[in-house]
C-alpha cells in the first residue's frame, strides 16, 4: 500500500549532503521502484537544488516552516509564494520545534495554514503532547486542542509526540494506533503520518499499523540509506 515517507533534516547538512543524497537516493530509487510518495525537506537554502536533483526522480521538496505573510517588510522570512516559486510542494506547518522556539500561536498557524492552501502548497499539520501532557493522561485533549481550528480540507496531519522527537523513544504501537485513529476520526479525510525518533528498525512496525499512512522523519533521515531502509520497510 502506498505510503507517505517524509524526511525533516531540520537544520542540519551542507551541500556536499545535498549532492551525495540527491544521487544516493536517485540510484535506489533505479534499482527498486516503490510505491510510495517521497518528500525530502532540506534546510530551504538547498531547495532549488534538491529540486533540480530530484524531482525529475519523482521526489517532492518539502520546505519546514512558513511566514504567516503573504509579502513585505519581513526579513528573514519566507513566504508561501517564494516557496512554490523554487519549487516546494509540501510545507511543514505547527511542527513541536517552530511551536516552541518561536512561540506560535493558534492564529499563526491558521494564517500560515490558509496561506498554503491559497498558494497552492500542501500543508504537513504536526500536531502531538509533551511528556507533562502525556503523564497527565492528557495525549487526546491536547490533540483535539491543535485540531481544533482545521475545518474538513483534505490535509496531512503528522502526530508527533514531542518527547519521542530526537530522543530514541517511542510510544507503544498500540498507542501510535490510538491517536492516530483519534486523529482520523476528527478529520475525515486526513492522511494521518507518525513522527518521532523513527528509524530503519522500527519503521516496518510502525507503517504496518492500522492508521498510520506514512511517517515523517527526522535524524534518521539524514543519511540517505538508512532513509531508504525506512522507504523500503512495508
Ligand atoms: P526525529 O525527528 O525523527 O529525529 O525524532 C522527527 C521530527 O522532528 O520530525
Amino acid at each position: 500500500m502506498s505510503k507517505l515517507i517524509v524526511a525533516n533534516w531540520k537544520m542540519n547538512g551542507s551541500l556536499t549532503l545535498a549532492h551525495d543524497y540527491a544521487w544516493a537516493l536517485t540510484q535506489h530509487l533505479e534499482e527498486k521502484p516503490i510505491p510510495h510518495t517521497l518528500v525530502v525537506c532540506p534546510p530551504v537554502a538547498y531547495t532549488s537544488f534538491m529540486v533540480g536533483r530530484l524531482v525529475g526522480a519523482s521526489i517532492a521538496i518539502g520546505a519546514q516552516d512558513c511566514s504567516t505573510h503573504k509579502k513585505g517588510a519581513y526579513t528573514g522570512e519566507i513566504s508561501c509564494e517564494i516557496l512554490k516559486d523554487i519549487g516546494c510542494t509540501y510545507v511543514l506547518i505547527g511542527h513541536s520545534e517552530c511551536r516552541q522556539n518561536h512561540q506560535e500561536t493558534e492564529e499563526t498557524l491558521a494564517a500560515k495554514m490558509t496561506l498554503a492552501y491559497e498558494t497552492g502548497l500542501i500543508p504537513i499539520y504536526c500536531i502531538g503532547e509533551t511528556q507533562t501532557e502525556r503523564d497527565a493522561g492528557k495525549t487526546k485533549d491536547i490533540l483535539a486542542q491543535h485540531l481544533s481550528f482545521i475545518d474538513q480540507k483534505p490535509l496531512i496531519i503528522a502526530y508527533e509526540p514531542v518527547w519521542a522527537i530526537g530522543t530514541g523513544r517511542i510510544p507503544q504501537d498500540s498507542e501510535i494506533q490510538e491517536a492516530v485513529l483519534f486523529i482520523h476520526d476528527r478529520v475525515s479525510r486526513a492522511t494521518v503520518l507518525y513522527g518521532g525518533s523513527v528509524t530503519a528498525k522500527n519503521a516496518g512496525a510502525i507503517l504496518s499499523l492500522p492508521g498510520v499512512d506514512g511517517v515523517l522523519v527526522g535524524g534518521a533521515s539524514l543519511n540517505p540509506h538508512e532513509f531508504w531502509h525506512i522507504v523500503t520497510a512495508v
